[in-house]
């Protein structure tokens, strides 16, 4: 059943204090890759919600986005646009600065990868304090196109990075 499909994929995921720094306990999908039922059912998962929904863009966030995003991509028969940090995308580029806990970083993607039409999902591991799903979110919103929903395996919901969405929907398997 899906309780315990959703179930199977939470042990799958490793729990590593400490990594990569003192006091982040790191929630480790490597350990998901390694158990193919575990996996597949995750995939599953966002096949299903998204499969009917007229999905044209899933867009992978660097770097476990690209894990995650393009078998569903393939699945539901849309493109796959990774969003990259910078300096990474080799055609020209619109980009977006987001704050971390100490400092910033950027997503970039490529201009005419996402077109006015467009209707996307964003796919990454894991939402946190929700910054790289915001910088993702608008990204694409800056070309024209709709963000229909983000989707992740894992939330940490104490963060609160749902609300950094503003109202967008975000589906996730594991809280
Ligand atoms: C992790 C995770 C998300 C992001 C979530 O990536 O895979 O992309 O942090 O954090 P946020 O919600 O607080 O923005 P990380 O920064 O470790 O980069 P990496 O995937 O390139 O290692």
């Amino acid at each position: 059943d899906e309780e315990g499909r959703i179930q199977r994929i939470a042990s799958s995921i490793r729990v590593i204090p400490n990594f990569p720094k003192p006091g982040v306990i790191f929630q480790d999908i490597t350990t998901l890759l390694l158990d193919p039922k575990a996996f597949r059912d995750t995939i599953d998962f966002f096949v299903e919600r998204y499969g009917d929904k007229k999905i044209s863009v899933v867009a992978g966030v660097e770097a476990r986005g690209f894990i995650f995003g393009p078998p569903v991509a393939l699945a539901i028969g849309a493109k796959f646009v990774p969003l990259r940090k910078p300096k990474k995308l080799p055609g020209e580029v619109i980009s977006e600065e987001y704050s971390l806990e100490y400092g910033s970083d950027k997503l970039e993607m490529h201009v005419g990868a996402v077109q006015p039409n467009d209707r996307a999902i964003v796919i990454d591991d894991l939402i946190a304090t929700g910054g790289t799903l915001c910088a993702a979110i608008k990204l694409i919103e800056r070309v024209g196109a709709e963000v229909v929903e983000c989707a992740c395996v894992i939330e940490l919901p104490e963060l609160k990075g749902r609300e950094k969405l503003g109202g967008r929907p975000l589906f996730v398997l594991v809280k």
